[in-house]
């Protein structure tokens, strides 16, 4: 018997007011915001069936998420840059019984990829629990106004649905951040909704029942200690998905530019043409440092502690071409990315300064046309 009432309409329709036209103030639209126009042509150029309540077809969402041309000509952009059969696999598990546990490294796009799943499968990206050591129950399951329940006892108008109930309801994508920080007894309340698809309410007597087109995605982040306190059973209702950090430098450059420069434009910032060569820089460090090895294979180095993810070479590039903005001509140099670079990956400050000072005079400084961005870190200072 499915619950509704009047808290959980008022509060559907804040959380979702104009998924379609978000005001201009907006600092971050949802995913089926920003790229609402990118939805709208796939949904009418998408012929293929669609499974019930979904808004696309899988081939549609699995285009959406990799990017390509329509036939009427429209460019959908690349959201995810990766292994095609991964974003293939992740769609088809939604249209299944089982869920989707979405794993990897930080900064592998778990997050991200898991909302344009939810945008392109649903329309909403908004169903989400973020998972903590303190997420309770009631995150999960729902939750009493205690106003109302103090004034008129249980009742369908006192209930507070959670996320996910609201997504079994309506037959909708619900996703869960971080599961594997939920502590084992909450992560297990997700058993009974994952296999049977049903979350039963005893004070009320009823129970809301999955509507077809209901599916729920999970991150986790395998760095976390962790993914093996997933209890056996709950492990069982998911199929894992391994996002993996970008294969090549060029792969990482082409992600880091775009994101950059989405991010760029919502922030006002200068274009990014001009900074490709700091971009690449950036990149090449990190992945140099991650890989405890220069790009030439030659020169074996330590690795710091910082994960030093495509995230963060993101925020370090983003970061610079704000510098670059306000202080500088608008052009990105060595100097503007330096200080970011020095912050992510000098977390501790006596074992990290050591690991970054031997790189750069062993790698850095030797490099062809590196002489300035030598300098610049050296400037940031050592
Ligand atoms: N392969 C990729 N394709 C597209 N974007 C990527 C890719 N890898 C990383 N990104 C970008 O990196 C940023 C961070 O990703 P996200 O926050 O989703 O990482 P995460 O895996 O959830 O990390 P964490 O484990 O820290 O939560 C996003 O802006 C995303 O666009
Ligand atoms: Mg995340």
């Amino acid at each position: 018997m499915p619950v509704s009432g009047t808290i959980e309409e008022s509060t559907a329709q804040t959380a979702h007011a104009t998924p379609e036209s978000p005001s201009a103030d907006v600092l971050r639209p949802h995913a089926e915001q920003t790229f609402a126009a990118e939805l709208a042509a796939l949904a009418a150029a998408d012929d293929r069936p669609r499974p019930v309540n979904w808004r696309l077809s899988p081939w549609a969402v699995s285009l959406y998420l990799l990017g390509g041309t329509l036939p009427d000509g429209t460019v959908i952009t690349p959201k995810y840059v990766g292994p095609r059969r991964i974003v293939e696999v992740a769609v088809t598990t939604l249209a299944t019984d089982r869920a989707l546990l979405l794993l990897g490294v930080p900064g592998t796009a778990k997050t991200w990829v898991s909302e344009h799943l939810a945008a392109a499968v649903s329309g909403n990206s908004t169903l989400l629990v973020q998972g903590t050591a303190g997420t309770p129950e009631e995150a999960i399951r729902y939750g009493w106004n205690y106003a109302r329940l103090l004034a008129h006892g249980p009742s369908r108008e006192a209930l507070v649905p959670s996320p996910v109930m609201r997504a079994m309801r309506d037959g909708t994508t619900a996703r869960v951040e971080e599961l594997t920080r939920i502590p084992a007894d909450v992560q297990d309340t997700l058993i009974t909704i994952l296999s049977e698809k049903t979350l039963p309410v005893p004070e009320l007597g009823e129970e809301v029942q999955a509507v077809r087109g209901f599916n729920l995605i999970a991150t986790a982040n395998d760095r976390d200690r962790g993914v093996n306190e997933l209890s056996s059973a709950l492990r069982r209702r998911f199929n894992t998905v391994v996002l993996p950090l970008p294969a090549t430098a060029d792969a990482e450059v082409d992600i880091v530019s775009r994101r950059v420069d989405q991010l760029g434009r919502s922030l006002d910032l200068p274009a990014v043409p001009e900074g490709v060569e700091e971009i690449r820089r950036v990149v090449t460090v990190f992945r140099e440092l991650r890989e405890g090895v220069s790009a030439d294979g030659r020169t074996k180095l330590k690795s710091p502690s910082g994960t030093l993810s495509t995230a963060e070479a993101i925020s370090v590039v983003t970061g610079g071409l704000a510098l670059a903005a306000h202080f500088g001509d608008g052009v990105l140099r060595p100097g503007d990315v330096a200080a970011g670079i020095l912050g992510a990956v000098v977390r501790d400050p006596a074992a990290d300064r050591v690991i970054w000072q031997e790189y750069l005079e062993t790698v850095v400084r030797e490099r062809d046309g590196w002489k300035d961005f030598y300098r610049a870190c050296r400037e940031a200072g050592v």
